[in-house]
């Protein structure tokens, strides 16, 4: 009896440079999976028809990346707690009736990176300070009001947009504009950049360490370069870092799992093979 071939894609458009093939085809190998995870492009006039029917397209599930987040959010009949909250999808599947469910899983890619490189990092959380109010930070700020921290400190350069991050998320949220930093850093336990600051060819993210706590970590959601100015300035100073390619790698966990029935591990070998693609 020839075994059912389960398929997968990276949804979203362009997706030509998506690094999602490269690790699901990695687990696919470990595993011995017979399965196949390949590229959609959905150009944006066609993104509400293609979601909508998306069990005509021959796929079991697939990630969604920008710009068909909320479209696709929009098209699933079930979505988890997180993608509620955030009103975007990034994982979806077809249950055994032929819904389509959408799941968030940055947010828990994000978890999962520090969870793993800095065990007990969440011990302390009364204070933390999420650098951006994009998307990025909205998932980041799920995440971190979802491991009970009291107060997630919100700094952006347009204070509306932090503004309406703290609209959305209500209590145990603060939004502050720039100029505010140094006050909010005084009291964090962690700090995350979540602005495309640092990352290659961007302006770099340029900030003064000097009121954080000794003891706080420090990561960056950027991951090319892998040690950005932010990590190596937090680093020379004495905080513990974490990079951001864990949380690509980690946000990738949920959606194999529910495609190909295999709980995937975010390996050194993963690590190595997508860090010489950067
Ligand atoms: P993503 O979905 O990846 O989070 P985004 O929605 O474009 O991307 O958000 C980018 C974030 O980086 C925003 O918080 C943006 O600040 P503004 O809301 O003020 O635009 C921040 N950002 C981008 N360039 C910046 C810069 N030069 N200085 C400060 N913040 C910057």
């Amino acid at each position: 009896m020839s075994e059912t071939v389960r398929k997968a894609a990276i949804t979203g458009h362009p997706v030509a440079h998506s690094r999602s093939p490269l690790v699901h085809g990695y687990w696919l190998k470990k595993h011995n999976i017979s399965g196949s995870y390949g590229r959609v492009d959905v150009p944006p006039e066609g993104a509400e028809d293609f979601y909508r029917n998306f069990a005509r397209y021959g796929l079991n599930g697939a990630n969604v990346t920008v710009p068909h987040k909320e479209v696709a959010a929009a098209a699933c009949e079930w979505l988890d707690e997180a993608a509620r909250a955030m009103v975007a999808v990034n994982t979806l599947w077809l249950d055994e009736t032929g819904r389509l469910c959408g799941a968030n899983t940055d947010g828990l890619g994000f978890l999962g990176n520090l969870d793993q490189l800095a065990p007990g990092w969440d011990v302390s959380r009364e204070s933390a300070v999420v650098l951006g109010a994009g998307g990025a930070a909205r998932a980041v700020v799920w995440a971190l009001l979802s491991r009970k921290f009291t107060t997630v400190h919100i700094v952006n350069r347009t204070f509306e947009k932090a503004a309406a991050l703290v609209e959305e998320f209500g209590s145990g949220t603060k939004a502050h504009s720039w100029d505010k930093l140094g006050t909010v850093l005084g009291e964090a336990q962690l700090l995350v950049n979540t602005t495309a600051l640092g990352m290659t060819g961007k302006a770099p993210l340029e900030i003064d360490l000097a009121p954080l706590p000794d003891t706080a970590l420090v990561t960056d959601i950027v991951y090319a370069p892998l040690e950005t100015d932010l990590l190596k300035q937090a680093a020379n100073r004495g905080h513990q870092t974490v990079d951001g390619l864990g949380m690509l790698l980690h946000q990738a966990v949920p959606g194999f799992e529910r495609w190909f029935g295999v709980r995937p591990e975010v390996d050194d070998a993963l690590r190595s093979l997508v860090l010489e693609d950067l």
